[in-house]
């Protein structure tokens, strides 16, 4: 998969060590002749649903069509407002556009999260949902979120593509929301072998309506009663994924034990590694860290065979999709500033502690260089 000393993912690593158990769940998928929809699929939803604690869990696609979903279910049409951070994957906002509706971006704080005060100044009359990214795994202060969006009557839905088993207060990201999006994509914590997703409502109609509109609008073989998408997730994701959910807590636990070793080695004097919040458990999908000279120390890791990402370098609002709403630089400051300094290391489970180490050695002896 790469050629780098420490990559910044390694899936076949993932694959290696769940390869004997892995196959043969594959195998029997593929001997069932039964590929999208059925018992597999229906099994998975109820795992999923018993993990979040919520009884009306849907299986999709992708995170990206759980959120076009989502805010369908919620009644999100042309003309309407949905607020939300511009920092995130573009996935967030153009599930917003698809529907008609408007993205009404709020920035963020130093932790990377949505600004709960700049949230209830961005209301109007307009605002139909509140869409908080718990970006990284880094969990939004949903205290605050679900005050606001009680006080003004306001749906919310939680991007949690990243989020998977974060914590707030004791309750799971996309809990809290009326409608709570997630991502199987290969590169998240709990992930299928392609793309996929789900989504939980607090509303069993909402989810009835759903598990329509991802087949057609169909309610039986031939009736179709409103017309929908395609938007399944197959019978060999959900087997793989109900699978992995029985290893995500072993997965959480490593990855939070290297970005706790991290924490204890990087020099604060030159990376910024935003605080977890007391009352939040980080599932760590990411570890971002916000430097000077940020494209300088990336070249650096790279000769020095360690693999970084950098989730965003150019906001949503500048991509030329969103010029039609009319943003430029200096829209949104904190966020623009963030995306020139921000460098996510690598933290997945199939690390060593060695491994971080160097990497962290290499990160403080490139910054005490330059002193
Ligand atoms: C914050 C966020 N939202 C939405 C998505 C879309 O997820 P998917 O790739 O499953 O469509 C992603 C994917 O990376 C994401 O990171």
């Amino acid at each position: 998969m790469s050629d780098l000393k420490i990559p910044y993912v390694n899936l076949k690593a993932q694959w290696e060590t769940e390869r004997s158990e892995l196959l043969p769940i594959i195998e029997s998928v593929l001997e069932s002749g039964n590929y999208i929809g059925g018992e597999v699929v229906d099994q998975f939803e109820i795992a999923i649903s018993n993990f979040l604690g919520s009884p009306y869990c849907v299986a999709v696609n992708s995170c990206t069509d759980a959120l076009v979903l989502g805010l369908s279910a919620l009644g999100v049409r042309r003309g309407d407002e949905v607020i939300t951070p511009p920092n995130s994957f573009i996935a967030s906002t153009a599930a917003i556009v698809h529907l008609g509706a408007t993205p009404v971006f709020v920035d963020v704080l130093p932790s990377q999260s949505i600004d709960p005060n700049l949230v209830e100044k961005a209301i109007t009359k307009k605002t139909k949902a509140i869409m908080p990214v718990h970006l990284g795994g880094r969990m939004v202060d949903m205290e605050k979120i679900s005050r606001i969006a009680e006080n003004y009557g306001i749906a919310v839905i939680e991007d949690a593509a990243q989020s998977i088993g974060s914590t707030f207060n004791g309750k799971l990201s996309g809990t809290f929301g009326d409608v709570g999006c997630f991502s199987a994509h290969p590169l998240k914590n709990l992930n299928a072998l392609g793309d996929g997703g789900f989504i939980c409502f607090k509303s069993e109609e909402m989810a009835e309506e759903v598990k329509k509109l991802r087949s057609h609008g169909l309610v039986d073989r031939n009736t179709v009663e409103m017309f929908g998408y395609v938007s399944r997730l197959d019978a060999l994701q959900a087997a793989v994924l109900t699978f992995r959910l029985t290893k995500l807590a072993a997965t959480i636990k490593s990855r939070r034990a290297n970005a706790d070793l991290y924490r204890s080695l990087l020099n604060p004097d030159f990376v910024f590694i935003p605080d977890d919040d007391s009352r939040e458990q980080n599932s760590y999908h990411t570890f971002v860290v916000q430097v000077d000279r940020r494209d300088e120390l990336v070249a650096h890791l790279l000769s020095s065979g360690i693999g970084t990402a950098i989730h965003y370098p150019i906001p949503i609002h500048l991509q030329p999709a969103a010029k039609f709403l009319g943003f430029g630089p200096g829209s949104f400051p904190v966020t623009e500033a963030q995306a020139k300094r921000i460098v996510t290391l690598p933290i997945n489970q199939s690390l060593s502690q060695s491994e971080i180490t160097q990497v962290s050695n290499v990160i403080n002896d490139f910054y005490f260089r330059m002193h």
